[in-house]
Formats: structure tokens, sequence, C-alpha cells
């Protein structure tokens, strides 16, 4: 099975407060439903916020470590994701994909060391009955912080985990991880191959930085791909484009 994010940057307009970027995630849907088509493989797809949702995080002072106990502030957050959510869900109803959505919010937590505690029979069972489960970046409940941001990384980390992903796909905004000269990095094994390009990781990058996307996927037992959205199609198809990383 496949774990994929769609990266927020990719499917809206960054520098426009809760603007789509239409095009781009048409041309997602299409590539996720040409490849449920010929050949069903388990998907789940996670999506980032981009212009949804980050705003309105750092409007009300909510990181992935800063949390609140104010419900307007975890509503605003949560609504804003709900919102994108549902622009994705339709987009890929249209074409016939059995996308459903599943809202971090309502389905997992942070227990008091901060980590995601993700319950995956629900998860599994929507697979087993042949739907499309749909996450998102999120706010949570953070046991001892109130609600804290979940990032759409570290979900799909923990789904790939939990589920035995035998590949993760990051679709990003760049064609895969650049080195000095801006090229692409073929493959990535270690992250001492990488921290000259990169700089050092920082454990608390969560929630964008390439090196903290890095060391997170090197960790997986599953092969991941970090590609842009021009390539979704050939990694679907099985392909193993821009870096990857095992
Ligand atoms: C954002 O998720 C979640 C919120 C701010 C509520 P991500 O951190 O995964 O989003 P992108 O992909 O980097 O935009």
């Amino acid at each position: 099975m496949i774990v994929l994010k769609l990266g927020g940057s990719v499917i809206t307009e960054k520098d426009r407060a809760e603007t789509l970027d239409g095009d781009a995630l048409e041309r997602a849907a299409d590539g996720i439903a040409a490849a449920l088509e010929d050949g069903r493989e388990d998907l789940v797809i996670v999506h980032g916020g981009g212009s949804f949702g980050h705003h309105n995080a750092s409007e009300h002072g909510v990181s992935t470590t800063a949390g609140t106990r104010d419900a307007n502030a975890v509503l605003d957050i949560h609504g804003a994701m709900q919102t994108l959510n549902r622009f994705v869900l339709s987009r890929l109803l249209e074409r016939d994909v059995e996308a459903v959505p599943v809202h971090p919010f309502s389905a997992a937590h942070r227990d008091a060391e901060g980590r995601l505690e993700l319950p995956i029979a629900q998860i599994e069972t929507m697979l087993a009955e042949g739907f499309v489960p749909v996450l998102h970046g999120d706010v949570i409940a953070h046991a001892g912080a109130g609600a804290t941001v979940i990032s759409g990384d570290e979900l799909v980390a923990t789904l790939a985990r939990a589920l035995e992903a035998d590949r993760v796909g990051l679709c990003s905004t760049v064609p895969g991880v650049l080195d000095a000269d801006d090229a692409v990095i073929d493959r990535i094994d270690e992250f001492a191959a990488v921290t000259d390009v990169l700089g050092a990781s920082d454990a608390t990058d969560v929630t964008g930085g390439m090196a903290g996307k890095v060391q997170t996927l090197l960790d997986l037992e599953a092969e991941a791909s970090i590609f842009g959205l021009e390539s979704l199609d050939a990694f679907l198809e099985g392909a193993e484009p821009g870096t990857t990383i095992d």
C-alpha cells in the first residue's frame, strides 16, 4: 500500500490566504484517479495546509509545541483545514475516487511526551472496504498542552509505520532534494551524506524543513520519494522519480 502526501504549497496558493491552486489540485486528482483505475492498490492520502490552516495557527500562537486551550482557536484552525479537505475530496469524488475524510482532530491526540497516537483500525477498515482515506494536517488535543498542530508529515510517518506501507510519496513544490548546484539528488540512504546541503537535522523541525523530512523518511521501513507534481503520475505507476530515500 502507498501513503501519499500532497504538500499544502502544491495544492494551494501559498501567498494568498485560503486560496486553492485549482489547476494543481485537478492535476493531482487526475493522477490519483488514473492510478486507481488501472490496478487497484490501497492508497491513503494526507494533505498539508498551504494557505489554509497555517495563518490561523500562527494568529492564535499555536504550533506543534505551543498549544491552546481556546476552543475558538481550535475551531478556526480545524475549520480551515476541513474546508481544504472538502475541496480535495470533491475533486477526487468528481473522478470517481471513493475518497472519505479522516479528521485527525476527531481521531488522534498527542500524549504527554508529544507522541502522536492515531488509532489505525478505522483506516484499515476503510481500506478493506475500498475507500481512500484522506487525512490532513490539523490541530489535535495534546496532553498537558491543550491542542497543538499536527503536520501532514508526522501523519505520513505514523501511517506508514502502522499500515506497513510499501511506499511513501511526498508530492512537493520542488522536484526532489536538491544539492548545492540545485540538481536533484537521486538517492539518499544515510543522513550524513547530505548534511552539507541540508544542514543538521533538528528534531523539532516537523512542519517544513527538508532536513527534518529526510530524517523522518530515513527512519521509515518503507521506501520514500520526494518529487514534484509533474512526477506524481510516474510515482503512482511505480517509478522512483525525484529523490528516493531508503
Ligand atoms: C498544516 O499541515 C497543518 C496546520 C497548520 C493546521 P502541514 O504542515 O503538513 O502543511 P504543509 O504541507 O507544510 O503546507
